[in-house]
């Protein structure tokens, strides 16, 4: 995100209900069926952000984040949505994102896609596919909807029951449907991709080119409608190939109308969420988690009291050095302590006795080989240093 330029944004955890159901769409399934809304004790509605977007724009209007030409700004973050849980989908789960505020070309777009897309590739994830459609605006998109409900009441009676709801709501959402005889029925249903105004128009196939210039793959998908009402123009869906029915790794789009519609100037903008668990789920299955558990460097065991007591006041010098290091606070033995360092797979072990510390002179025990090196204490912190060098 920081190569991209993007700023890290945070929100609070809740909003006022009203903030998502305006920004969100009062007919989605997130806002009529899937957030966690309360009222606080002075009866405001409040609700525990189901997606970001809404509630980056609300920050954005209220702290004048559009003194920038483009505002761009990323976040990680917590998000609740009461949904049916089952692999790759939680009712707390989280989302990292972005959001480009302030332009309306193309250009934009393809670089919310090209960020999307380079993480995936960064972390070296293979079996993805970008689905990009345009969902129009609001001087194509209203004509559209009409052609397409004429097309699906004449087969309303066949249409699942969900989906004869939708036609009354949102038709839309139909073309998305993952009942099979729904699929069936929409196979031939006409498009918004082949419906958009001139303007429209020329967005979409300037994106395309940027992407393809860009040497990022991607398939037209006419399909890819998405769940929140706000977006016009770009729609897009990152799809791991390598998940089961919950295979959206991330999706996103255009929203040129919500900064307006949730109280701001008239502001084009456009970004993407991913699911942080369904990342660690693809990058599960294509064995690319193998990320070290945290270890101490150093374990420092005390021989005695006064091995106690170094331990102690050296662990401490050494952490503000950078080195991590553990010792042992529940006065075990040190028979105890030396198997506590292996439980916690320290690297080294230093041993710390009334003797040692007359001496000033210490050995450093390499947990790996077995292998011993005397130390003085004048030179700790250095042979330390050392190690931090030398996997
Ligand atoms: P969304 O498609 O609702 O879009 O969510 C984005 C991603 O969050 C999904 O592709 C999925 O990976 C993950 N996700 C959603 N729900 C769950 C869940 N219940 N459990 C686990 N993961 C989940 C948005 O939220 C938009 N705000 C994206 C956006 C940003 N559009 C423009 N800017």
């Amino acid at each position: 995100m920081q190569l991209f330029n993007y700023r890290e944004i945070r929100t609070p955890v809740f909003e006022e209900t009203a903030l998502f159901a305006r920004g969100i769409g009062e007919l989605t399934d997130i806002v009529g069926k899937e957030m966690y809304t309360f009222p606080d004790r002075s009866e405001t509605s409040l609700t525990l952000k189901p997606e970001m977007t809404a509630s980056v724009i609300r920050a954005y209007i209220q702290h004048n984040l559009g003194e920038q030409p483009l505002a761009k700004v990323y976040y990680l973050s917590p998000m609740f949505r009461q949904e049916r849980p089952q692999a790759g989908r939680l009712r707390q789960f989280h989302q990292f994102g972005a959001e480009a505020i302030g332009g309306e070309l193309p250009s934009v777009d393809a670089e919310i896609i090209a960020l999307a897309v380079e993480i995936y590739r960064t972390l070296g994830i293979e079996n993805i596919a970008l689905k990009i459609n345009s969902v129009g605006c609001e001087s194509c998109r209203p004509g559209y909807k009409a052609l397409l409900k004429s097309y699906l009441e004449r087969v309303r009676t066949q249409l699942s029951e969900e989906s004869q709801k939708r036609l009354e709501t949102n038709p839309l959402r139909i073309l998305d449907s993952k009942d099979k005889q729904d699929r069936v029925l929409t196979a031939d249903a006409p498009l918004m991709k082949d419906h958009l105004c001139a303007e429209c128009s020329t967005h979409f196939r300037e994106l395309q080119a940027s992407l393809t210039s860009l040497k990022i793959p991607f398939e037209v998908d006419g399909r890819i409608v998405r769940g929140l009402d706000y977006y016009t123009k770009t729609a897009f869906e990152i799809i791991g190939k390598d998940l089961g029915a919950q295979d959206a790794l991330a999706g996103g789009g255009r929203y040129d109308l919500l900064v307006k519609e949730l109280g701001g100037k008239d502001t084009p903008a456009v970004g993407f969420a991913a699911g942080f668990e369904r990342l660690l789920m693809t990058m599960e299955k294509q064995s690319l988690l193998n990320i070290p558990l945290p270890a101490p460097l150093i374990f420092i065991a005390a021989a005695d009291e006064e091995g106690k007591r170094w331990a102690l006041s050296q662990a401490l010098e050494l952490r503000r050095y950078g080195i991590s290091c553990e010792l042992d606070l529940l006065g075990r033995s040190l028979k105890a302590q030396m198997r506590e360092a292996d439980r916690q797979s320290a690297r080294y072990v230093i041993v710390a006795g009334h003797n040692e510390i007359t001496r000033q002179q210490f050995m450093m025990k390499s947990m790996k080989d077995g292998s011993e090196t005397p130390v003085s204490a004048g030179r700790l912190l250095e042979e330390a240093r050392g190690l931090l060098g030398h996997g």
